[in-house]
């Protein structure tokens, strides 16, 4: 890993500076300083450089200047953290192989931002997540002769003086993020043959152990004691058992409110006998990035010492075809205590967070309850891979998190849950079905699904991540993980410690 410091004058001067340039009223007198410092002429860098959002220039600086190499990075004119965290991910991404080992990125060049700390933790942030490699099961490494050994790699945060805690603080939140949003890329990205039900749960064991929190992993037997019949309904077509993960962490003081996360855990969606087309199949190893989210949120929090009690609870288990598999049309019960039919068993995410959310509510009592899942297909044709759908029951919640996702770039919507939906789920035989059979309005009725099994909780918030949990990046030429969720939730605690109102 990279090693950050703040530094508040250029005397050693790194081999190369990054300054970061949003498009601004000041941009020209920004570059006409730099222009001085470098000896070369305003008007070229003018006329090359636009600062727009992950643009690049280069500057050889003249001699006895320190910094060989000065790279303008562009901005672009709204600077979200967002674009700054893209911008230095892409920049390092594409230049990670020719990094000099000391490396600045200088906030000394320009007015410093108001938000000095948010530009510095978003560029931190971004530095290592550019660092990523999806190529985890490659055999050979690449040429080592130009890539650099990025552990090596010092970064100087140039500010001045006075904003040395502040960046101090951004420093290690922009670190602590990255490092679990890098541990969520590679459980999200890996496939269903190197992860089952039982390596979210090792993961989770081994985090709750590294950074202070509880967890206690139900295995099948376990399961079966419970009473989480949805869960178990869905597992019986699989070869490897099911896991029910429960992690809590406790703050030291008086927790501000008790938070309980579900996410959706499947390693494997086939569809079951309702079985998927092959074209995409491939994606739907990510169909646990529901859990993912729970669990890097559960680590941050630790890591943060956020001041919440939380709970995050993730049923896990792969939805695979075999003869022992649940078949459309049949009738399985739940942990709530209700009787589901089976319609379409692709429709499996809801069994087993219904059976998730009502453990959660029944043991814990939580004050703000909120899932997670890649649930519906649905809500990808509505959004695209834009954004996931929100849904909740509690006006405050909806507009708290919808906030969040402005801060975080973290794009959710909201849809309705009005109750036109819910005869949709009316079932002949049994107490309710698991799908309407028609394809209209999926991602609201599979919301509506999951409300019957919350208990009548009044502050529920439900997020369909189906169409963002995985997207497009530069680091693959097929979608990848995103850590959707993570920062998201995270930034919704932060609204709720300061107690402003939303
Ligand atoms: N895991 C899928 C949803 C999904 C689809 C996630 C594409 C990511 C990308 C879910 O289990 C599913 O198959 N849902 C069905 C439900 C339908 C059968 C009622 C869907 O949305 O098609
Ligand atoms: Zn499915
Ligand atoms: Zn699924």
């Amino acid at each position: 890993m990279m090693q950050f410091s703040f530094c508040s004058q250029i005397v050693t001067s790194p081999e190369a500076l990054i300054i970061p340039i949003a498009q601004q009223p000041d941009t020209d007198a920004v570059l006409s300083r730099i222009a001085d410092q470098t000896g070369v002429a305003v008007e070229f860098i003018k006329n090359d450089f636009k600062a727009e959002l992950k643009e690049v220039h280069i500057l050889y600086a003249k001699e006895g200047q320190k910094s060989k190499r000065i790279f303008l990075l562009g901005l672009g004119e709204k600077v979200r953290s967002i674009d700054i965290i893209n911008a230095f991910r892409s920049f390092i991404f594409k230049r990670k192989s020719n990094l000099p080992v000391h490396l600045g990125i200088s906030f000394l060049h320009q007015n410093a931002p108001k938000n000095l700390a948010e530009w510095t933790e978003a560029a931190v942030n971004g530095l290592l997540l550019g660092m990523y490699d999806i190529g985890l099961y490659k055999t050979e490494k690449k040429e080592k002769s130009t890539t650099t050994d990025l552990s090596t790699v010092s970064i100087g945060i140039f500010a001045e003086k006075q904003f040395e805690k502040n960046i101090e603080a951004a420093i290690a939140r922009g670190k602590a993020t990255a490092e679990t949003q890098l541990e969520i890329f590679d459980l999200v990205n890996a496939p269903a043959n190197k992860k089952t039900p039982q390596t979210l749960a090792e993961w989770a064991l081994h985090s709750g152990k590294k950074y202070g929190y509880s967890v206690k992993i139900f295995d099948k037997e376990g399961i079966e004691s419970l009473g989480l019949h949805a869960l178990l309904a869905v597992n019986r077509g699989s070869e490897t058992p099911p896991t029910f993960i429960v992690m809590e962490y406790k703050p030291e003081g008086e927790p501000v409110k008790k938070i309980g996360l579900v996410g959706k855990g499947v390693t494997f969606d086939t569809g079951g006998l309702s079985i998927k087309p092959s074209s995409n199949m491939h994606y739907m190893k990510s169909d646990m990035g529901g859990a993912a989210a729970v669990m890097g949120v559960m680590e941050l929090a630790a890591k943060l010492k956020m001041p919440f009690h939380l709970f995050g609870v993730v049923p896990a288990t792969e939805n695979s075809v075999d003869a022992m598999s649940i078949r459309p049309g049949d009738v399985i019960g739940s942990y709530h205590g209700k009787t589901i039919e089976v319609i379409d068993t692709d429709a499996e995410g809801r069994l087993i967070l219904a059976d998730g959310l009502c453990y959660v509510v029944r043991h814990f009592e939580p004050d703000i309850l909120i899932d997670l899942a890649t649930l519906t297909g649905s809500c990808i044709r509505t959004f695209g891979y834009y954004a996931g759908g929100l849904f909740s029951n509690n006006d405050d919640l909806a507009t708290r998190i919808s906030d969040a996702c402005e801060k975080t770039g973290e794009r959710l919507w909201r849809l309705p849950l009005w109750d036109d939906y819910k005869k949709e789920l009316k079932s002949d035989v049994a107490d309710i079905k698991n799908f309407s059979g028609s394809p209209a309005a999926g991602a609201i009725t599979a919301a509506k699904f999951l409300e019957e099994f919350i208990e009548t909780h009044p502050a529920w918030a439900h997020m369909d991540i189906a169409g963002v949990a995985v997207s497009d990046s530069e680091f693959s030429s097929q979608k990848s993980a995103t850590a959707f969720g993570v920062r998201l939730l995270i930034a919704y605690m932060e609204s709720l410690k300061d107690n402003t109102p939303s």
